[in-house]
């Protein structure tokens, strides 16, 4: 049976050991090498990325495989055939999909007619291989999951949705800070409540960015205008200046706390240069761990 992983929630029951694997790949980055051997993942992309598609082709060749990289514009998918039909053929041909896809909807359609995994490398919902690396970069400078208190501040958008599962999956505190009117998906807000009540965590969104960094371990951002918004530029700008990452909010977090960003980042916007490039920055070591991650996802659904 295939598994797809399109939610963070699709790896609930293995995050742990997902996450100890990654370990296990990043101690020794020559282990598992042949473990895909002759297997290959079809990348089809959408939208720009650099660590997404960097990461899952030198992660693929690392463990074996190969991967293919496909734009919509090369693909007949480009000219109208559908993708129903696209995910039936790939399915004949590979053993694993990696989709960035501007809308969930085409990433669930991709996912129910194809006959092999479909791992989401991002939608507007959701950016569930991002989270893997996260928690792991977290356990690595906190060294646990469970207690650790982590603010995201900024927009609601896919990787905060992310964020609130997988924080709620491992038993981390989560307290959201966006603006009125860009919390993140309520569907989604509902079900992380849910979760962290059994695991006897926090899970939060407020409207106040101070509010949700006091006291952090963690504080975390992503852009304010996300592949795809680019229209909302002018006026999300302004709504969303007090919610920048800077100094001054920093000082209500705790004095060790790290400072996460999935990159690409807009200094002098969503954060500023001294805190994404200032001691508690942690972001590249995240960067690197996408790869760790990666290769830990494809282990546990291609082989
Ligand atoms: N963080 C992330 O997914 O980066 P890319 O858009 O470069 O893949
Ligand atoms: N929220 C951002 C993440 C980029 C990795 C976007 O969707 O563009």
């Amino acid at each position: 049976m295939k598994r797809d992983l399109i939610s963070v929630l699709d790896i609930e029951d293995m995050m742990d050991e997902t996450l100890a694997l990654a370990e296990q790949l990043k101690a020794d980055r020559t282990s598992h090498s042949d473990d895909l051997k002759g297997k290959t993942l079809a990348m089809i992309f959408e939208k720009s990325s650099t660590r997404t598609r960097v990461s899952f082709e030198v992660g693929m060749t690392q463990l074996g495989g190969h991967a293919l990289y496909l734009s919509p514009k090369d693909l007949q998918m480009g000219r109208g055939e559908t993708i129903s039909d696209t995910a039936k053929v790939l399915s004949r041909y590979v053993d694993g999909i990696l989709y960035r896809a501007f809308k969930h909807e085409t990433m669930m359609e991709l996912a129910g007619n194809s006959t092999v995994s479909v791992i989401n490398g991002l939608d507007d919902l959701e950016h569930p291989c991002q989270i893997v690396a996260d928690l792991l970069t977290i356990k690595e400078h906190k060294g646990k999951l469970k207690g650790v208190r982590m603010a995201y501040v900024g927009d609601g958008n896919n990787v905060c949705n992310s964020l609130l599962l997988g924080a709620a999956v491992v038993g981390m505190d989560f307290i959201a800070g966006c603006p009125e009117g860009y919390w993140p998906n309520s569907d989604i807000v509902g079900k992380a409540a849910r979760i962290a009540k059994t695991k006897g965590c926090i899970s939060r969104v407020v409207n106040d960015p101070k509010e949700a960094v006091k006291g952090a371990d963690v504080v975390y951002t992503d852009v304010w205008i996300s592949m795809g918004q680019e229209a909302e530029t002018g006026t999300k700008e302004k709504e969303f200046i007090a919610f920048q990452v800077n100094s001054s909010l920093m000082k209500l977090a705790k004095k060790d706390c790290i400072v996460m960003h999935c990159l690409p980042a807009h200094r002098g916007l969503e954060i500023v240069e001294e805190v994404i490039d200032g001691e508690n920055s942690v972001v590249f070591d995240q960067a690197e761990n996408r790869l760790h991650a990666q290769k830990a996802i494809m282990l546990k659904l291609m082989q």
